[in-house]
């Protein structure tokens, strides 16, 4: 089996690198490659791409993800998450591949506490939401055999990411000050792209599987809650902080304006995809605990 990454280097397409590579041949693409086009600010000649690799599976990791950025240009945030994905959707339709993308909880407007299932009306609040809500439709009507797992809360080991800020400034400062009415799963990009692997395995001999799923850790909690678990896990391994997981103060989010407007509540329910696939989502604890491990 042959395998197309896009977006190689990314929190999730770095992770895709490790969990594809047992499937079979992987082709892994940056904005940089130079012996295949993979810069999604040309979508046009990413079709070429598709066709002289001919992969049985092509995975999209590449994506515009410059929440606030996307806001003022929204021209580019559309080629990125829209254009390109779906000019890779219709070059995977034409060789017969199955296409595998992801989206977002930003495509729901984050009303009420219900967690989001993939048939509940989309109501993106800003332009990224709005160009992944367009990308997935594309996908979708372009590559009848698509996989498209929408996630939220993505943090990854390597680079940075939120819990590595929250104890920065722990060391710092005595007192934190963090939104506590947003609420989701802190999903790690690990996690992702092993749920991928088992995911395109199984659709490869199950037509039937392919379609949108809601794909996140297990539980719940706001960035507040993410941020004491991460100090009180760090005071448990001994790292020595001005700040504790009480001095974390809860703020709303308009204590904090953004150029984009996130959703309050991106709970996602994620059992379609835990019994199509027979998979369990670990707790987001867990996860979170594990990466602090590799990291403090
Ligand atoms: N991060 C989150 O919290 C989150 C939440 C929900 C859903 N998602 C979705 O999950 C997927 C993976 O996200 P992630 O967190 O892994 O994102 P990420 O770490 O920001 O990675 C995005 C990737 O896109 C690449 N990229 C940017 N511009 C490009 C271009 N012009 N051509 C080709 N590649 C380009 C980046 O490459 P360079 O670094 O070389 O520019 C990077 O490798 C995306 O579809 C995202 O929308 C993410």
């Amino acid at each position: 089996m042959k395998i197309l990454l896009l977006g190689k280097g990314g929190q999730v397409g770095w992770e895709l690198q490790r969990s594809l590579a047992p499937l079979g041949e992987l082709v892994a693409l940056d904005s940089h490659s130079t012996e295949y086009h993979a810069d999604f600010s040309h979508p046009e000649l990413l079709a070429e791409t598709v066709h002289k690799v001919r992969p049985d599976v092509v995975v999209n990791a590449a994506a515009h993800t410059a929440v606030d950025r996307a806001e003022s240009e929204p021209e580019l945030a559309r080629k990125l998450n829209a254009t390109a994905p779906g000019v890779l959707a219709e070059a995977a339709q034409a060789i017969g591949a199955l296409m595998v993308h992801y989206s977002t909880d930003y495509v729901f407007d984050g009303s009420g506490t219900a967690p989001w299932r993939e048939d509940s009306a989309t109501g993106p609040l800003s332009v990224y939401g709005q160009t992944k809500l367009e990308g997935e439709q594309l996908v979708a009507r372009h590559c009848a055999r698509h996989l498209i797992f929408r996630t939220s809360w993505v943090y990854a080991a390597r680079g940075g990411n939120f819990a590595k800020t929250m104890l920065r400034l722990a060391k710092e400062r005595d007192r934190l000050t963090v939104i506590d009415d947003q609420v989701g799963a802190p999903t790690g990009a690990e996690l992702l792209a092993d749920v991928t692997a088992h995911a395109i395995r199984d659709t490869l001999r199950d037509a039937s599987k392919a379609g949108l799923y809601h794909v996140v850790a297990g539980g719940e909690t706001t960035w507040n809650g993410y941020a004491r678990y991460v100090l009180a896990q760090a005071q448990v391994a001994g790292v020595e902080l001005k700040a504790s997981p009480d001095t974390v103060d809860p703020v709303p989010t308009r204590a904090f304006p953004t150029p984009a407007t996130r959703p309050h509540n991106s709970r996602l329910d994620t059992g379609k995809f835990r019994s199509a696939f027979g998979l369990d989502l670990p707790h987001w604890q867990a996860g979170v605990a594990r990466m602090l491990r590799e990291t403090l």
